[in-house]
Protein backbone atom coordinates (compact mmCIF):
# COMPACT_ATOMS: atom_id res chain seq x y z
CA UNK A 1 0.00 0.00 0.00
CA UNK A 2 1.13 3.39 -1.20
CA UNK A 3 1.01 6.32 1.79
CA UNK A 4 0.74 9.60 0.56
CA UNK A 5 1.91 12.43 2.63
CA UNK A 6 -1.68 14.56 2.98
CA UNK A 7 -0.63 17.51 1.31
CA UNK A 8 0.57 15.71 -1.38
CA UNK A 9 -1.14 16.96 -4.58
CA UNK A 10 -1.60 14.18 -7.71
CA UNK A 11 -1.26 15.64 -11.07
CA UNK A 12 -4.07 14.89 -12.92
CA UNK A 13 -3.48 11.70 -14.83
CA UNK A 14 -2.88 11.87 -18.52
CA UNK A 15 -6.32 11.21 -20.16
CA UNK A 16 -6.88 7.63 -21.63
CA UNK A 17 -5.81 8.33 -25.78
CA UNK A 18 -7.04 6.05 -28.04
CA UNK A 19 -4.93 5.83 -30.72
CA UNK A 20 -6.03 4.65 -34.32
CA UNK A 21 -2.58 5.24 -35.80
CA UNK A 22 -3.90 7.44 -38.34
CA UNK A 23 -1.63 7.45 -41.66
CA UNK A 24 0.77 10.29 -40.99
CA UNK A 25 0.14 13.15 -44.13
CA UNK A 26 2.98 12.47 -46.83
CA UNK A 27 3.44 15.99 -47.48
CA UNK A 28 6.12 15.39 -49.95
CA UNK A 29 3.87 13.21 -52.23
CA UNK A 30 1.15 15.64 -51.84
CA UNK A 31 3.02 18.62 -52.97
CA UNK A 32 4.36 16.90 -56.05
CA UNK A 33 0.88 15.22 -56.69
CA UNK A 34 -0.26 18.93 -56.64
CA UNK A 35 2.41 20.55 -58.81
CA UNK A 36 2.23 18.52 -61.08
CA UNK A 37 -1.93 18.50 -61.49
CA UNK A 38 -3.28 21.09 -64.36
CA UNK A 39 -4.40 23.66 -62.83
CA UNK A 40 -1.37 23.68 -59.65
CA UNK A 41 -2.97 22.81 -56.42
CA UNK A 42 -1.67 22.90 -52.76
CA UNK A 43 -3.49 21.50 -50.17
CA UNK A 44 -5.04 24.06 -47.29
CA UNK A 45 -4.08 21.72 -44.41
CA UNK A 46 -0.52 22.14 -44.96
CA UNK A 47 -1.28 25.61 -43.59
CA UNK A 48 -1.45 25.12 -39.98
CA UNK A 49 2.30 24.35 -39.25
CA UNK A 50 3.03 26.83 -35.92
CA UNK A 51 3.53 29.61 -37.62
CA UNK A 52 0.56 29.23 -39.69
CA UNK A 53 -1.85 28.12 -36.49
CA UNK A 54 -0.30 31.68 -35.04
CA UNK A 55 -0.91 33.51 -38.39
CA UNK A 56 -4.80 31.99 -38.57
CA UNK A 57 -5.37 33.35 -34.72
CA UNK A 58 -4.32 36.43 -35.79
CA UNK A 59 -6.77 36.70 -38.95
CA UNK A 60 -9.70 35.92 -36.02
CA UNK A 61 -8.81 39.32 -34.31
CA UNK A 62 -9.13 41.40 -37.92
CA UNK A 63 -11.94 43.51 -38.53
CA UNK A 64 -12.90 41.76 -41.86
CA UNK A 65 -12.68 38.42 -41.08
CA UNK A 66 -15.80 38.70 -38.48
CA UNK A 67 -16.36 34.70 -38.74
CA UNK A 68 -15.08 33.33 -35.40
CA UNK A 69 -16.18 36.23 -33.65
CA UNK A 70 -20.01 36.17 -35.35
CA UNK A 71 -20.04 32.02 -34.26
CA UNK A 72 -18.48 32.79 -30.66
CA UNK A 73 -21.47 35.39 -30.12
CA UNK A 74 -24.06 33.11 -32.11
CA UNK A 75 -23.17 30.35 -29.58
CA UNK A 76 -23.79 32.91 -26.76
CA UNK A 77 -26.88 33.43 -27.42
CA UNK A 78 -27.99 30.68 -28.91
CA UNK A 79 -26.69 28.20 -26.01
CA UNK A 80 -30.32 27.84 -23.94
CA UNK A 81 -32.14 26.58 -27.09
CA UNK A 82 -28.90 24.48 -27.71
CA UNK A 83 -29.14 23.16 -24.16
CA UNK A 84 -32.89 22.26 -25.05
CA UNK A 85 -32.57 21.31 -27.95
CA UNK A 86 -29.30 18.69 -26.90
CA UNK A 87 -30.65 17.41 -23.58
CA UNK A 88 -28.81 16.44 -20.37
CA UNK A 89 -25.58 13.81 -20.63
CA UNK A 90 -24.42 14.22 -24.40
CA UNK A 91 -21.05 13.34 -24.91
CA UNK A 92 -19.89 15.83 -26.70
CA UNK A 93 -17.45 14.87 -30.26
CA UNK A 94 -15.49 17.86 -31.82
CA UNK A 95 -13.63 17.30 -35.14
CA UNK A 96 -10.17 18.80 -34.50
CA UNK A 97 -9.34 20.19 -31.84
CA UNK A 98 -9.50 24.06 -32.49
CA UNK A 99 -8.29 26.77 -29.76
CA UNK A 100 -10.91 25.68 -27.02
CA UNK A 101 -12.50 28.86 -27.00
CA UNK A 102 -15.72 27.14 -28.71
CA UNK A 103 -15.21 24.20 -26.83
CA UNK A 104 -15.87 25.99 -23.42
CA UNK A 105 -18.53 27.55 -24.40
CA UNK A 106 -20.31 24.70 -25.57
CA UNK A 107 -19.06 22.17 -22.58
CA UNK A 108 -20.24 24.87 -20.20
CA UNK A 109 -23.23 25.44 -21.48
CA UNK A 110 -24.61 22.25 -22.42
CA UNK A 111 -26.59 20.12 -19.15
CA UNK A 112 -24.12 18.10 -17.53
CA UNK A 113 -22.47 16.60 -20.55
CA UNK A 114 -20.43 13.65 -19.45
CA UNK A 115 -17.61 13.46 -21.67
CA UNK A 116 -15.37 15.38 -24.31
CA UNK A 117 -13.76 13.36 -27.48
CA UNK A 118 -11.90 15.51 -29.63
CA UNK A 119 -10.73 13.53 -32.43
CA UNK A 120 -7.52 15.03 -34.62
CA UNK A 121 -4.96 13.36 -36.17
CA UNK A 122 -2.00 15.26 -34.46
CA UNK A 123 -1.15 13.56 -30.93
CA UNK A 124 0.25 16.37 -29.87
CA UNK A 125 -2.50 19.16 -30.42
CA UNK A 126 -4.79 16.34 -29.69
CA UNK A 127 -3.42 15.88 -26.55
CA UNK A 128 -2.43 19.71 -25.44
CA UNK A 129 -6.54 20.35 -26.15
CA UNK A 130 -7.33 17.70 -23.85
CA UNK A 131 -5.43 18.98 -20.86
CA UNK A 132 -6.09 22.60 -21.02
CA UNK A 133 -10.32 21.51 -20.91
CA UNK A 134 -9.43 18.84 -18.13
CA UNK A 135 -8.53 21.51 -15.94
CA UNK A 136 -11.51 23.33 -16.73
CA UNK A 137 -14.12 20.68 -16.34
CA UNK A 138 -12.98 18.34 -13.90
CA UNK A 139 -16.62 16.52 -14.54
CA UNK A 140 -16.29 15.35 -17.64
CA UNK A 141 -14.47 12.62 -18.84
CA UNK A 142 -12.02 13.19 -21.52
CA UNK A 143 -11.37 10.70 -24.24
CA UNK A 144 -9.72 11.89 -27.04
CA UNK A 145 -9.11 9.67 -29.86
CA UNK A 146 -6.54 10.32 -32.54
CA UNK A 147 -7.89 9.69 -35.83
CA UNK A 148 -8.53 11.05 -39.19
CA UNK A 149 -11.99 12.29 -38.37
CA UNK A 150 -13.02 12.37 -42.73
CA UNK A 151 -13.62 8.71 -41.76
CA UNK A 152 -16.47 7.37 -39.22
CA UNK A 153 -15.17 7.31 -35.45
CA UNK A 154 -15.18 4.68 -33.08
CA UNK A 155 -17.00 6.79 -30.06
CA UNK A 156 -14.97 5.66 -26.59
CA UNK A 157 -17.83 4.72 -23.84
CA UNK A 158 -17.74 6.76 -21.08
CA UNK A 159 -18.17 5.69 -17.68
CA UNK A 160 -21.55 7.35 -16.55
CA UNK A 161 -23.54 6.19 -19.55
CA UNK A 162 -24.07 9.26 -22.84
CA UNK A 163 -27.73 9.55 -23.27
CA UNK A 164 -26.92 10.99 -26.68
CA UNK A 165 -23.55 11.29 -28.90
CA UNK A 166 -23.26 15.37 -29.81
CA UNK A 167 -20.79 16.09 -32.83
CA UNK A 168 -19.53 19.61 -32.83
CA UNK A 169 -17.89 21.10 -35.93
CA UNK A 170 -17.27 24.49 -35.83
CA UNK A 171 -15.88 27.61 -37.88
CA UNK A 172 -17.09 26.53 -40.94
CA UNK A 173 -14.40 23.77 -41.96
CA UNK A 174 -16.65 21.79 -43.56
CA UNK A 175 -16.07 25.06 -46.38
CA UNK A 176 -13.00 24.17 -47.28
CA UNK A 177 -13.81 20.44 -49.10
CA UNK A 178 -15.30 20.51 -52.48
CA UNK A 179 -18.70 19.30 -52.81
CA UNK A 180 -17.91 15.35 -52.76
CA UNK A 181 -15.90 15.49 -49.96
CA UNK A 182 -18.00 16.89 -47.85
CA UNK A 183 -21.07 15.09 -48.76
CA UNK A 184 -18.45 12.01 -47.44
CA UNK A 185 -17.32 13.99 -44.37
CA UNK A 186 -20.69 14.19 -43.34
CA UNK A 187 -21.69 10.62 -44.07
CA UNK A 188 -18.85 9.48 -41.68
CA UNK A 189 -20.23 12.26 -39.43
CA UNK A 190 -23.58 10.21 -39.89
CA UNK A 191 -21.75 6.93 -38.98
CA UNK A 192 -20.13 8.50 -36.04
CA UNK A 193 -23.42 10.06 -34.32
CA UNK A 194 -25.45 6.67 -34.20
CA UNK A 195 -28.60 6.75 -34.78
CA UNK A 196 -29.71 8.53 -31.49
CA UNK A 197 -26.93 11.16 -32.52
CA UNK A 198 -26.75 14.94 -33.21
CA UNK A 199 -24.49 17.38 -34.87
CA UNK A 200 -23.92 21.17 -34.54
CA UNK A 201 -22.16 22.27 -37.14
CA UNK A 202 -21.15 26.14 -38.09
CA UNK A 203 -21.41 27.27 -41.44
CA UNK A 204 -20.48 30.75 -42.43
CA UNK A 205 -23.52 31.71 -44.76
CA UNK A 206 -23.50 33.88 -48.11
CA UNK A 207 -23.80 37.91 -47.60
CA UNK A 208 -21.84 40.68 -49.95
CA UNK A 209 -19.28 39.79 -52.09
CA UNK A 210 -17.48 42.88 -50.94
CA UNK A 211 -17.62 41.66 -47.56
CA UNK A 212 -16.97 38.05 -48.25
CA UNK A 213 -13.90 39.12 -50.09
CA UNK A 214 -12.34 41.50 -47.69
CA UNK A 215 -12.60 38.28 -44.85
CA UNK A 216 -9.93 37.78 -46.83
CA UNK A 217 -7.80 40.62 -48.12
CA UNK A 218 -7.53 41.79 -44.76
CA UNK A 219 -5.84 45.42 -44.78
CA UNK A 220 -2.78 44.67 -42.41
CA UNK A 221 -2.32 41.78 -44.92
CA UNK A 222 -2.44 38.85 -42.54
CA UNK A 223 -4.36 36.58 -44.47
CA UNK A 224 -1.76 37.01 -47.21
CA UNK A 225 1.00 36.19 -44.96
CA UNK A 226 -1.06 33.05 -43.61
CA UNK A 227 -1.32 31.62 -47.22
CA UNK A 228 2.57 32.53 -48.37
CA UNK A 229 3.64 31.03 -45.14
CA UNK A 230 2.64 27.75 -46.86
CA UNK A 231 5.85 28.61 -49.15
CA UNK A 232 8.48 29.10 -46.19
CA UNK A 233 7.13 25.19 -44.92
CA UNK A 234 7.75 24.02 -48.03
CA UNK A 235 11.24 25.49 -48.56
CA UNK A 236 12.00 24.27 -44.44
CA UNK A 237 10.52 20.93 -44.77
CA UNK A 238 11.02 19.95 -47.90
CA UNK A 239 13.87 21.88 -49.86
CA UNK A 240 12.16 23.65 -52.03
CA UNK A 241 13.22 26.88 -53.11
CA UNK A 242 10.71 29.38 -53.40
CA UNK A 243 11.05 33.16 -53.47
CA UNK A 244 7.95 34.31 -51.49
CA UNK A 245 8.67 38.01 -53.39
CA UNK A 246 7.50 36.50 -56.26
CA UNK A 247 4.41 35.27 -55.53
CA UNK A 248 1.28 37.08 -54.54
CA UNK A 249 -2.13 36.29 -52.29
CA UNK A 250 -5.32 36.26 -54.55
CA UNK A 251 -8.68 35.33 -52.82
CA UNK A 252 -11.47 35.96 -54.98
CA UNK A 253 -15.50 35.26 -54.47
CA UNK A 254 -16.58 32.90 -57.57
CA UNK A 255 -20.58 33.22 -57.81
CA UNK A 256 -20.80 30.14 -59.53
CA UNK A 257 -19.42 27.77 -57.10
CA UNK A 258 -20.51 30.30 -53.93
CA UNK A 259 -16.72 29.85 -52.39
CA UNK A 260 -13.79 32.12 -52.05
CA UNK A 261 -11.14 30.58 -53.73
CA UNK A 262 -7.91 31.36 -52.68
CA UNK A 263 -4.64 30.86 -55.04
CA UNK A 264 -0.87 31.73 -54.89
CA UNK A 265 -0.13 33.32 -58.63
CA UNK A 266 3.02 33.77 -59.80
CA UNK A 267 5.27 37.17 -60.21
CA UNK A 268 6.65 36.55 -63.78
CA UNK A 269 8.06 33.10 -65.39
CA UNK A 270 9.66 31.44 -62.89
CA UNK A 271 11.28 27.37 -62.17
CA UNK A 272 10.68 26.10 -58.67
CA UNK A 273 12.87 22.93 -57.38
CA UNK A 274 10.83 20.53 -55.05
CA UNK A 275 12.52 17.42 -53.39
CA UNK A 276 14.00 16.78 -56.52
CA UNK A 277 11.25 18.02 -58.90
CA UNK A 278 11.32 21.29 -61.30
CA UNK A 279 8.46 22.94 -61.84
CA UNK A 280 7.84 25.71 -64.47
CA UNK A 281 5.31 28.95 -63.03
CA UNK A 282 4.34 31.08 -66.44
CA UNK A 283 3.81 34.97 -65.38
CA UNK A 284 0.40 35.04 -63.15
CA UNK A 285 -0.30 31.50 -63.35
CA UNK A 286 -1.95 30.18 -60.46
CA UNK A 287 -1.88 27.80 -57.86
CA UNK A 288 -5.11 26.61 -55.70
CA UNK A 289 -4.61 26.21 -51.97
CA UNK A 290 -7.66 26.85 -50.47
CA UNK A 291 -11.79 26.84 -50.72
CA UNK A 292 -14.22 28.24 -48.39
CA UNK A 293 -17.50 27.49 -49.30
CA UNK A 294 -20.46 30.28 -48.43
CA UNK A 295 -23.65 28.62 -48.11
CA UNK A 296 -27.59 29.35 -48.72
CA UNK A 297 -29.94 27.27 -46.44
CA UNK A 298 -30.64 25.13 -49.93
CA UNK A 299 -27.60 24.26 -50.25
CA UNK A 300 -26.51 23.17 -46.88
CA UNK A 301 -29.66 21.22 -46.34
CA UNK A 302 -28.77 19.72 -49.62
CA UNK A 303 -25.59 18.88 -48.93
CA UNK A 304 -26.86 16.65 -45.52
CA UNK A 305 -29.32 15.36 -47.07
CA UNK A 306 -27.03 13.62 -49.55
CA UNK A 307 -25.13 12.40 -46.61
CA UNK A 308 -28.69 10.92 -44.54
CA UNK A 309 -29.05 13.42 -42.55
CA UNK A 310 -31.39 16.32 -42.16
CA UNK A 311 -31.65 20.29 -40.28
CA UNK A 312 -33.37 20.04 -36.78
CA UNK A 313 -32.57 23.59 -35.88
CA UNK A 314 -31.19 26.42 -37.20
CA UNK A 315 -29.56 29.64 -35.41
CA UNK A 316 -28.34 32.60 -37.83
CA UNK A 317 -25.85 36.05 -36.44
CA UNK A 318 -28.01 39.20 -37.18
CA UNK A 319 -28.08 39.78 -40.66
CA UNK A 320 -27.45 36.22 -41.74
CA UNK A 321 -23.65 36.55 -42.01
CA UNK A 322 -22.95 32.92 -40.09
CA UNK A 323 -25.47 29.89 -39.19
CA UNK A 324 -25.13 27.09 -36.25
CA UNK A 325 -27.32 24.08 -37.59
CA UNK A 326 -28.13 21.49 -35.57
CA UNK A 327 -28.17 17.54 -37.70
CA UNK A 328 -30.14 14.59 -36.99
CA UNK A 329 -30.33 11.50 -39.22
CA UNK A 330 -32.80 11.53 -41.40
C1 LIG B 1 -10.86 28.03 -40.48
C2 LIG B 1 -10.87 26.94 -42.55
C3 LIG B 1 -12.80 28.09 -41.84
O1 LIG B 1 -11.72 29.10 -44.66
O2 LIG B 1 -12.39 30.84 -43.54
C4 LIG B 1 -9.19 32.00 -42.93
C5 LIG B 1 -9.40 29.42 -42.84
N1 LIG B 1 -8.29 30.90 -44.54
N2 LIG B 1 -8.63 32.86 -43.79
C6 LIG B 1 -11.71 29.83 -43.65
C7 LIG B 1 -8.98 30.75 -43.41
C8 LIG B 1 -8.08 32.19 -44.75
C9 LIG B 1 -10.86 29.40 -42.46
N3 LIG B 1 -11.33 28.13 -41.85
Amino acid sequence: MTLLHPHTRLAPSPPALLDLHPTPDDMRADVIAGLSATPKTLPSKYFYDARGSQLFEEITRQPEYDLTRTEIALMQQSMREIRLAVGPDAHVVELGSGSGRKTQLLLGGLASPVAYTPVEISREMLLDATQRLAYAFPDVQMLPVCADFTRPVPVPPSLIPAASTLLFFPGSTLGNFDARQSVDLLSAMRETMGDGGLALVGIDLVKDVADMEAAYNDAAGITAAFTLNLLARLNRELGADFDRRRFSHVARFSPERSRIETSIVSRGLQVVRVAGHAFVLEDGEPIHVEISHKYTDAHFDALAAQAGLRVSHRWNAPADRFGLRLLEPA
